[in-house]
């Protein structure tokens, strides 16, 4: 990655992936750290089939947007490719991915790794988020919310309310 200023200088683009299942404040930190090292921030909100996510791709989107509407050049796509043709397609140059505690090491490891085999050209850079969102994740966020817990200091309000919305309508159609 070159790393030059003024005229003519490449734009630093940094791609921040996950499923975002939903977006919490441990992941609105570390794009907020990201948004300081980088002139542009593309949260990449993954399909993830696999993970037969609570919320659809589009609320996934939507949800990031309001969560992330006060953080500067952060910009909120959705995508169901591989991970190194959407860096590619963007012109990225850099994927970030929070680490949160040694347990998430061993996955990271394996996904930067892989990642460096598809798309050489680019680095993972790791980055950890404030220590008050280090136990956070959004499948303990959902079964909280499921379970009529508070939610309201992981997550941005309006993510607390489509939680909320979600489990009222699955309750009338069980
Ligand atoms: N704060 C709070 N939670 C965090 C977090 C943070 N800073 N960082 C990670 N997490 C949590 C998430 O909430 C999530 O929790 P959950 O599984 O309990 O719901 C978990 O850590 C990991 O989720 P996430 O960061 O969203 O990543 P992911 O593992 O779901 O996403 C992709 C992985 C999307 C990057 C990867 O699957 C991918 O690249 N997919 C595209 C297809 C592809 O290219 N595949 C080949 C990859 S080599």
């Amino acid at each position: 990655m070159a790393i030059t200023t003024g005229p003519g200088a490449k734009a630093r683009v940094a791609v921040y992936p996950g499923t975002f299942d939903p977006i919490t404040h441990g992941h609105t930190d570390l794009v907020a750290r990201a948004a300081t090292l980088f002139d542009r921030v593309v949260v990449a909100v993954a399909e993830s089939p696999v993970k037969q996510p609570g919320f659809s791709l589009d609320d996934r989107i939507a949800l990031a947007r309001l969560a992330l509407a006060d953080v500067a050049n952060v910009e909120v796509r959705g995508f169901s490719s591989l991970l190194a043709h959407f860096v590619q397609e963007i012109g990225a140059g850099v994927i970030v991915r929070g680490l949160r505690a040694v347990s998430d090491f061993e996955y990271e490891f394996q996904l930067a790794s892989m990642n460096r085999h598809l798309i050489p050209e680019a680095e993972t850079l790791f980055l950890t988020p404030a220590e008050q969102y280090s136990f956070i994740s959004s499948s303990l966020v959902r079964e909280i919310a499921r379970l009529g817990g508070d939610v309201s200091s992981f997550v941005h309000p309006a993510v607390q309310q489509a939680l909320r919305q979600r489990w009222r309508n699955s309750n009338n159609n069980p």
